[in-house]
């Protein structure tokens, strides 16, 4: 296989119609690969013809698509078992089962632990929760079957660390990561590696939408890059707020056969933001 990959061809990424979940697809798809873009979002379909279509690579961040790539979009409810379904179905019909599967999908449901209602956490937790068992177990299954394959899920720091304005977020992708966790020690001895990245503040719609939707101005970089102690939030030792293309860089590592022996792992990509807790 010219992508030197042992893992296999079919790359499945959801939450790919933009930020983490596009740069992961991106880097994918500048292989030998068949890369599927699943998300809820159907501007999924305008991400995948992008990254299919050549380009003059003006963005230091771009990556150019392999000729021997080939790209597909798909419309996907992670948090709905019968849109996960079908999803698979149709992938194995037109493509066989899954290789490797990165599940980015997710939203932010934020506001103040005090003031918290049933509905905001149960949608933080449909998307980020359950739509990470449901997606993550079919893969799994069909990995299993074939004796190989490869998960990564994007979880979040805040899985692990306390953060104010953040008690439904963090509750669901702490859920999200135990789970993942569990699939991975049953799945080892199938020949099915799982693992997880958690990134801190990346520069995406997700993070911009928290700061007024706008590209991130001097201010509110600099409350990231500084930390607020009124909130106990720390900062970001590496002084930098990361890319979504750092993020898929170590996706891309843990899916990739140069993970071979890695299975489990929680690998945080946050700038050192919550001192590795
Ligand atoms: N941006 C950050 O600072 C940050 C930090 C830590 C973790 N994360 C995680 O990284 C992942 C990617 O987030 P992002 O920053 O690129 O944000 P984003 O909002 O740009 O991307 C999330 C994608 O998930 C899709 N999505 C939401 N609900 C869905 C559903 N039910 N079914 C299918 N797709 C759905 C959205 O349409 C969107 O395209 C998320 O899981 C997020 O929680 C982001």
């Amino acid at each position: 296989m010219s992508n030197g990959d042992l893992t296999g061809r079919n790359v499945v990424v959801t939450g790919a119609a933009g930020g983490i979940g596009a740069a992961i697809a991106a880097r994918f798809a500048a292989e030998d690969r068949v890369v599927s873009l699943w998300d809820l979002d159907p501007r999924v379909h305008a991400t995948a013809a992008a990254l299919a279509a050549p380009r003059d690579g003006a963005d230091s961040d771009d990556i150019d698509c392999s000729p021997t790539a080939s790209v597909h979009s798909q419309e996907v409810d992670v948090s709905d078992a019968d849109s996960v379904r079908r999803a698979f179905d149709q992938l194995t019909a037109a493509h066989g089962p899954a290789d490797v599967l990165v599940h980015a999908a997710g939203v932010m449901v934020g506001g103040s632990a005090l003031e918290l209602d049933a509905a905001d956490w149960a949608r933080c937790l449909s998307v980020n929760a359950t739509g990470t068992m449901l997606v993550t177990q079919r893969a799994a299954a069909d990995m299993a079957a074939a004796g190989r394959g490869s998960i990564v899920v994007v979880s979040s720091n805040a899985a692990a660390a306390p953060r104010v304005g953040m008690a439904a977020y963090g509750a669901a992708k702490a859920a999200a990561t135990a789970f993942t966790r569990s699939l991975a020690l049953q799945v080892a001895p199938l020949g099915v590696r799982v693992n997880l990245v958690s990134p801190g503040s990346t520069d995406t719609a997700m993070l911009r939408d928290m700061f007024g939707g706008t590209p991130l101005d001097d201010d509110a970089e600099t409350a990231l890059l500084d930390g607020d102690p009124a909130v106990y939030r720390l900062g970001i030792p590496l002084r930098r707020i990361a890319a979504p293309a750092d993020i898929a860089a170590a996706v891309h590592f843990l899916a990739s056969d140069g993970a071979r022996h890695i299975t489990m792992h929680d690998l945080r990509v946050d700038g050192g933001a919550t001192l590795d807790m």
